[in-house]
């Protein structure tokens, strides 16, 4: 495959700071040159430009901390992303979550037209589908899936000239981290969440094929990995971190599985922060998980 990696250095999403260092720690755990050993061809463009917070007042914008600077670097994320053609696999590295507003429009609209339909599966300990409104935090990673799907602030929802993600083409693997309101909001909204409990009950082969199936309508087919839906035992360098997580095993058999359907079009690798991990093991275990969605196999 044609991999292209773009790096998106941002925490203006976070409610810390440091997983804009995430993108740096995944490249000097030699994510390209694993890659180019299971017989892809790479390309590296680099990084988009992002603001940095000591440069910026940190103003929140009706329950929105640092929207514009946000706004920009996910604006610049989709134009680069858009612009990739139609075989090209793009792997977009964060960063905080909020990046993926910009990745999964971008994936969309790649290779020209209004937007693919695009299925997401959305690998996380968190459902991120606050709005301004149900936010506790008021950080912009905790809302993108719901910006995705059209909802909260018109801008960040209008990313893209107005594509959207239907909540039936989304499916969260991992969930163990919802808050209240948006718990309510989730409620009915049509979206198909596999929490660790599911995991833990069906086991993650049969949640795997359960997501493909449901997903079999889609063209365009993006992974989003947060990495703390792996457990901090083995991803302790993340920025909100949640105990009972995916294992290292559930994680890479996953990225095994859907690897095995040839579906995957897309892959975003967010929060890992290295401020926070220990020897960049965190950036590792995702460089891992990335190699076994591409095609690394144990025989
Ligand atoms: N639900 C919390 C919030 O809205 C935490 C979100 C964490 N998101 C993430 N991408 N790590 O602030
Ligand atoms: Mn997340
Ligand atoms: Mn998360
Ligand atoms: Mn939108």
């Amino acid at each position: 495959m044609n991999v292209s990696i773009l790096g998106i250095p941002m925490d203006l999403g976070a409610g810390r700071r440091g997983v804009d260092m995430g993108a740096s720690a995944l490249r000097n755990a030699h994510l390209a040159g694993r890659l180019r050993g299971l017989g892809h061809t790479v390309t590296d463009l680099g990084d988009v430009p992002v603001a940095l917070p000591e440069t910026l007042d940190k103003h929140t914008n009706a329950g929105l901390v640092f929207l514009e600077p946000i706004l920009d670097a996910c604006r610049a994320t989709v134009e680069r992303i858009a612009e990739l053609p139609e075989d090209a696999f793009p792997i977009t590295l964060g960063g905080d979550h909020s990046i993926s507003m910009g990745t999964v429009t971008g994936n969309a609209l790649r290779g020209g037209g209004t937007g693919q339909r695009t299925g997401v599966i959305w690998v996380d300990a968190h459902t991120d589908y606050n709005t301004p409104q149900t936010s506790p935090s008021g950080n912009i990673h905790g809302m993108p899936l719901a910006h995705l799907t059209g909802l909260g602030d018109p801008r960040l929802a209008g990313l893209g000239g107005g594509w959207h993600v239907c909540p039936q083409d989304i499916v969260m693997i991992g969930i163990r981290s919802v808050d209240a309101r948006e718990r309510e909001l989730l409620r009915g909204a049509g979206i198909k969440a596999y929490t660790m409990k599911d995991v833990d009950q069906l086991g993650i082969t049969r949640v795997t094929e359960e997501t493909l199936e449901r997903l079999s309508g889609v063209s365009r087919l993006h992974v989003s990995f947060d990495a703390d839906a792996l457990d901090p035992g083995v991803a302790p360098g993340v920025g909100t971190p949640v105990p009972g997580g995916l294992t290292y095993r559930e994680g890479h058999l996953l990225m095994e599985l859907l690897s095995e359907s040839g579906r995957v079009t897309s892959l975003d690798i967010v929060e890992v922060n290295p401020v926070l991990d220990t020897r960049n093991q965190t950036a590792e275990l995702m460089v891992g998980m990335a190699a076994s969605l591409l095609g690394q196999r144990i025989l």
